[in-house]
């Protein structure tokens, strides 16, 4: 936190299943267990409470991304940190929450396509595979990593434990 009182916004871009929901709610619990104010905004919840009439097009996309960006910069002046997980598949989304947050850190939730496909959370990569998703990010839709995040978080080679230290260590 800042003297001003205002929070940050840790924004979390991956693909499908590369761990980004547990890793959001994972440091949300370490934060507030030390008395740091959390609130996470995921993509799946978002989308479910205040999504209305998004698909997955890159205008809905880019759609979605600005509601998160305006609840989180709401929770950030509060003194509330945001954590933000969302595919947010391409560069232009992120550079506009980063020049609309006051306080923004992109964390690059990685995971190599093979293994995010082999967690397929949700059965979707196998359905986007048999063509019974369109536009899905990683098969048919792209994802364009970020180039220059201020951490990255290897989902398939650390611990969920370490991922959130490394988080952690932002806020010293
Ligand atoms: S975005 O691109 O930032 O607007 O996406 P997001 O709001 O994070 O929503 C991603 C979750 O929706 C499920 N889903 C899809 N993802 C990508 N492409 C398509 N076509 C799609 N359809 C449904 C998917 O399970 C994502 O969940 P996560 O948790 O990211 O795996
Ligand atoms: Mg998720």
């Amino acid at each position: 936190m800042t003297s001003s009182g205002a929070a940050r916004t840790i924004w979390l871009t991956g693909l499908p299943s590369s761990g980004k929901t547990t890793t959001a709610l994972a440091l949300a619990e370490a934060l507030r267990s030390r008395n740091v104010p959390a609130e996470v905004l995921d993509g799946d919840e978002l989308r479910r409470q205040i999504g209305g009439g998004l698909g997955f097009s890159r205008e809905d996309r880019m759609e979605n991304v600005r509601r998160a960006v305006y609840v989180a910069g709401l929770l950030g002046k509060h003194g509330v940190t945001a954590i933000v997980s969302l595919i947010s598949p391409y560069a232009e989304m992120r550079q506009y929450a980063r020049s609309t947050l006051p306080l923004f850190t992109e964390v690059y939730v990685d995971c190599p396509l093979a293994e995010c496909e082999r967690r397929d959370v949700k059965g979707l990569y196998a359905l986007a595979r048999r063509g019974e998703i369109a536009a899905f990010t990683g098969v048919s839709d792209p994802y364009e990593p970020p180039a220059n995040p201020e951490l990255t978080l290897r989902t398939d080679l650390y611990t969920l434990e370490q991922n959130v230290q490394r988080l952690l260590a932002l806020f010293d």
